[in-house]
Order: C-alpha cells, then sequence, then structure tokens
C-alpha cells in the first residue's frame, strides 16, 4: 500500500501550517518545499517536525527539477549551509536530493541524522519516457545505490508514455522502496494507482485557486479527492480497478458515478479517469495493471470495437462500443448507449412502456456515434425514423443501413417532416460547450413533436431544450441516459446491481 505525501506550497510558514491542518486527516506524510517559502521564514521549519507529528521530507528544489530556489538570488552554497543546518536536528525523515548531483557534505549529515536520501530526477520536457524502457530501469536501480530511495517523475505526453511507465515499474519491481509518477494528465493514473507502479508514496498537492499557490507540480490531485473519490489509502494489488478512457476526459462524470456506486454498494475497487491519445497503447497498460472493465468515451469508441477480441451484439450493430470487460486474457466490448438512451424514453413521453413506441415516428438530429445508437434503439422499438445531419452523405449512409428516412439538417427538411413526429432526438454536439448558445436546428418549431430530447446533459438546458419548454413540449436532457448506460456498466463491471 502506498504512502500520501501532501507538498507543503505556501509561501509563508502560517500557510504552510494552515495546508497541513487542513489536510491532515487524509495524509501519512508531506514534503517541505522550502524553495517555494519567503527567504525570511525558511528558519522557522526547524519546528516543523515536531509540530507536524508525520514523516517529513525536506526538498529545496533548483529550477532545472520545477522549484524557485535562487529567485531570491540565493546561491547552491546557500542551499547546502540550509539543508545541513535543518539537518542537524535528525528531525528530518527523508531528503530529497537531485540525482546527478553528489553533495557529499550534505548527504554526509543527512546520514549521520538518520534522514534517508531520495534521489530524484524530474523530466519536463516529455522526452525521457521515449527511451527504452531497459536505459530507465538502469537508471533507476542506479538511483538506487547506496541505499537511497529513487524517484522518477516523467512528463507523460500521451498513452505510449504511460505504457513505459508502466513497464518501467516492472522491470524495477526489485528495487523496494522507489517512487515513479508521471506527470500531467496522460501521466495522471500513476499518481492515484501509485501502489501498482511499487511507489512507496504518492505526492498530492493542495488545489491552487485564482492567486493561490499552484499544485507542486503538473498533474498533482489534493489529498482530499485522492481519498473521497479514489479511496486511495484502500488501493492494493488485490483491489479492483475500472477506468473512463477518452480525450478529453478532464470533465467526465463517470468516476463521480462509478465510485460512488462502487462505495454505496460496499464494494472493494476503484474507478479513475485516463485520458488516452492511442487506444491500443492504453489497453497494454491496462493489462499490466489488471483493470477489469473499461467505460470508452469520445473518441475511441469505434477503435475500441476494433481491437477487442469478442463483441456483443449490441455492439457490432452500432459500430462502436463504450463498455470493454476483461475475459480471459482479451478484452469484450459491449454496448449499453442504445439500452441507456432507451431507458429513461417510455416516461418522458407519459408512455408504460417501450412497447407504447411502435409505430410513433422520430426525429433524429445528427448522424454520429450518439446518432447510432439511438437510431438501433428506436428501430428495434418499432419506430419510423427521419435521420437529418449537416454531412449529408452520412446521414444518408446510416438511413440506407437501417432502411430509414433521411435529409440535410436544414429547413429544406421540413417536408419529411409532414404528418408530425412524435420525437425530437437531438445527438448533434451543437448546444453544448463552446457552442452552447447555438441551436441545432432553429428553423424546427418543436410545437410539433410530444417529447424534445436532447443527449446533451451539460448545460442541464440547451437553447433547444428551453425553445421547447417555452413552446410548452415535454424536455428530456442526457442526464438519464448517461446514469441508465452507465448502471448497465456497472452491472457488467460488477455482477450486481447498482445501488438507488
Ligand atoms: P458523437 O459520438 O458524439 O456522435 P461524432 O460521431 O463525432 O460524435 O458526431 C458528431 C455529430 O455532431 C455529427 O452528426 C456532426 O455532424 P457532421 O457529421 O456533419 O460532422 C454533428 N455536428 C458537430 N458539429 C456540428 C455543427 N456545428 N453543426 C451541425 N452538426 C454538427
Amino acid at each position: 500500500m502506498s504512502s500520501l505525501c501532501l507538498c507543503l506550497t505556501a509561501p509563508t510558514y502560517d500557510g504552510v501550517l494552515n495546508q497541513l491542518e487542513q489536510y491532515r486527516s487524509y495524509i501519512d506524510m508531506a514534503e517541505m518545499r522550502l524553495d517555494l517559502l519567503n527567504p525570511s521564514e525558511r528558519l522557522k521549519v526547524l519546528d516543523l517536525p515536531g509540530l507536524a507529528g508525520i514523516p517529513l521530507i525536506l526538498t529545496i528544489r533548483l529550477p532545472d527539477d520545477g522549484g524557485l530556489w535562487g529567485k531570491y538570488g540565493e546561491s547552491e552554497k546557500d542551499r547546502d549551509i540550509l539543508f545541513m543546518s535543518l539537518l542537524e536536528s535528525g528531525a528530518w525523515t527523508y531528503i530529497d536530493l537531485e540525482h546527478d548531483r553528489t553533495m557529499a557534505d550534505v548527504a554526509a549529515v543527512a546520514d549521520a541524522g538518520g534522514t534517508r536520501i531520495i534521489r530524484s530526477m524530474h523530466d519536463f520536457d516529455g522526452t525521457l519516457l521515449d527511451l527504452p524502457v531497459s536505459d530507465l530501469a538502469g537508471m533507476i536501480r542506479r538511483m538506487a545505490e547506496g541505499g537511497s530511495i529513487p524517484k522518477l517523475a516523467a512528463r507523460c505526453t500521451g498513452s505510449r508514455q504511460l505504457l513505459a511507465l508502466a513497464r518501467t515499474a516492472i522491470a524495477t519491481e526489485s528495487v523496494g522502496a522507489k517512487v515513479i509518477l508521471g506527470m500531467d494528465e496522460y501521466g495522471a493514473p500513476s499518481r492515484i494507482l501509485a501502489d501498482r507502479f511499487g511507489s512507496v508514496w504518492t505526492y498530492a498537492s493542495v488545489p491552487g485557486g485564482p492567486g493561490e499557490a499552484p499544485a507542486a507540480a503538473p498533474g498533482q490531485l489534493d489529498p482530499k479527492t485522492l481519498e473521497s473519490l479514489y479511496r486511495f489509502s484502500d488501493i492494493n494489488k488485490s483491489t479492483p480497478l475500472y477506468a473512463v478512457i477518452g480525450d478529453p476526459i478532464a470533465h467526465s462524470l463517470s468516476p463521480i458515478i462509478h465510485n460512488g456506486w462502487l462505495r454505496g454498494a460496499g464494494l472493494k475497487g476503484t474507478y479513475l479517469p485516463i485520458r488516452a491519445d492511442d487506444i491500443a497503447a492504453l489497453l497494454e497498460t491496462c493489462d499490466i495493471w489488471g483493470l477489469r472493465g473499461l467505460s470508452v468515451t469520445v473518441p475511441h469508441k469505434e477503435k475500441a470495437l476494433a481491437l477487442c477480441d469478442y463483441s456483443g451484439y449490441p455492439a457490432r450493430r452500432i459500430g462502436a462500443a463504450n463498455t470493454l470487460l476483461r475475459a480471459g486474457d482479451g478484452w469484450r466490448a459491449r454496448n449499453t448507449d442504445a439500452a441507456g438512451f432507451l431507458e429513461p424514453l417510455p416516461d418522458a413521453m407519459g408512455l408504460g412502456s417501450v412497447e407504447e413506441l411502435q409505430g410513433k415516428k422520430a426525429l433524429i438530429l445528427g448522424a454520429g456515434g450518439a446518432a447510432r445508437a439511438a437510431v438501433y434503439a428506436l428501430i428495434d422499438a418499432g419506430m419510423k425514423l427521419v435521420i437529418l445531419n449537416r454531412t449529408i452523405d452520412k446521414a444518408r449512409r446510416l438511413a440506407e443501413e437501417t432502411g430509414q428516412a433521411w435529409g440535410p439538417l436544414s429547413d429544406e427538411a421540413l417536408p419529411l417532416l409532414e404528418g408530425g413526429i412524435d420525437l425530437l432526438v437531438q445527438t448533434t454536439s451543437v448546444g453544448m460547450h463552446p457552442n452552447e448558445n447555438a441551436d441545432p436546428a432553429p428553423w424546427l418549431n418543436p410545437r410539433e413533436c410530444s417529447l424534445v430530447y436532447d443527449m446533451i446533459y451539460e448545460p442541464v438546458e440547451t437553447v433547444l431544450l428551453a425553445r421547447a419548454r417555452s413552446a410548452g413540449v415535454r424536455t428530456l436532457n442526457g442526464s438519464g441516459m448517461l446514469e441508465a448506460q452507465a448502471r448497465l456498466q456497472f452491472e457488467m463491471f460488477t455482477g450486481i446491481q447498482a445501488p438507488e
């Protein structure tokens, strides 16, 4: 199990003590980033080990390693003197020294006082992880010489770098105490899954609001999120792991939904977001970590289907997978989007069941991946469809594949709607950030339908839905679908129903 280490990043000593108190209940240890503290206050930290009462790392970072030492004209000699005067007390558990600077005098004082040395390497330009894994593992082994704890913090610029980092962790399993982490959003899983990397601790920092100290390194999470959302301190080798993969991924609600259900059902397990630009590399990484299930989102749903060894009928027919399940040594593709789309529909239309959709008419705006799930769900329910899309060829292809009517996403399509439509389904990205003020079909009068169903859930009410509501038409946004498809995934992942 890995420990949680809070980086103390405040510019004042009072601020440092505040950070410690604010997060004390979530953390096991802390790192004093002395380079970030105002020079006039630096000697105050002599008190800190006694006040903190937890293991502390003493760190003074140089600019090359992402630090601020030297900002006020301090020299490296000044740094050595400060290190040595603080270490004399023997109260610091660890000191962080660069892997490529011997600093024999400082190291001798640390040894004499029983302070363990961390040898750290930081790569901010994102090229280190392009080296062969054997080279990276060799570096880590050399950094561990003499009983030091090696720490590698390397910028991950994509899924391939994250895979290299995961392989490096495997290749250095024999190095007892070490820290291996990937910086930036692509590397963030290494911070949550520190245990899978064999890291003795993970670093977390206070979230930086406007005018506050920023995270101590790119991609760091705050201790509260690590503990209350991801249950960091419960993660060990046998913890079931699940993830949502996509690009972008930062605003996905899936970790909140699934972690809430895991906790509510009393199950062990963590569900994390993974930004992925290369799904093949990402799946290899998930194999190394033993992930059991994945939610797949934009833009990977089609590629995910193609990479799977087995796939269910709905996924094959829709041509996209939003769920991957570990099966033996391969992945099984599933699609819960169509069923999730249908779930809230009868109720929202004031109908008793899906069967009552039979013979009704729906207009679909869009012909992308989301539209395909809706189209197949509605055809299975026996509805007749008109599919409109900006790129008319895509509307034609989907309509011909499914035996439905099609047209352009413009008022030229109005003749196709004569006789009225029962349901309008909006599947395009028009109405969501950054187009939240746009209406995909301003020429359409919503009064013609009994329900307007927009798959967007953020904003909660799109321009189209607001227009429908003021026309007195029933509306439904995408949050019910989001929850319903996630519920079905949860059952596939865990074998039990998601709690209410
Ligand atoms: P998803 O999986 O979310 O459906 P997608 O497969 O990329 O994503 O499909 C996006 C849909 O939104 C498409 O129907 C797209 O129309 P095109 O096929 O013409 O690209 C539609 N869309 C995106 N931006 C649009 C815009 N500004 N106006 C109209 N339609 C738009």
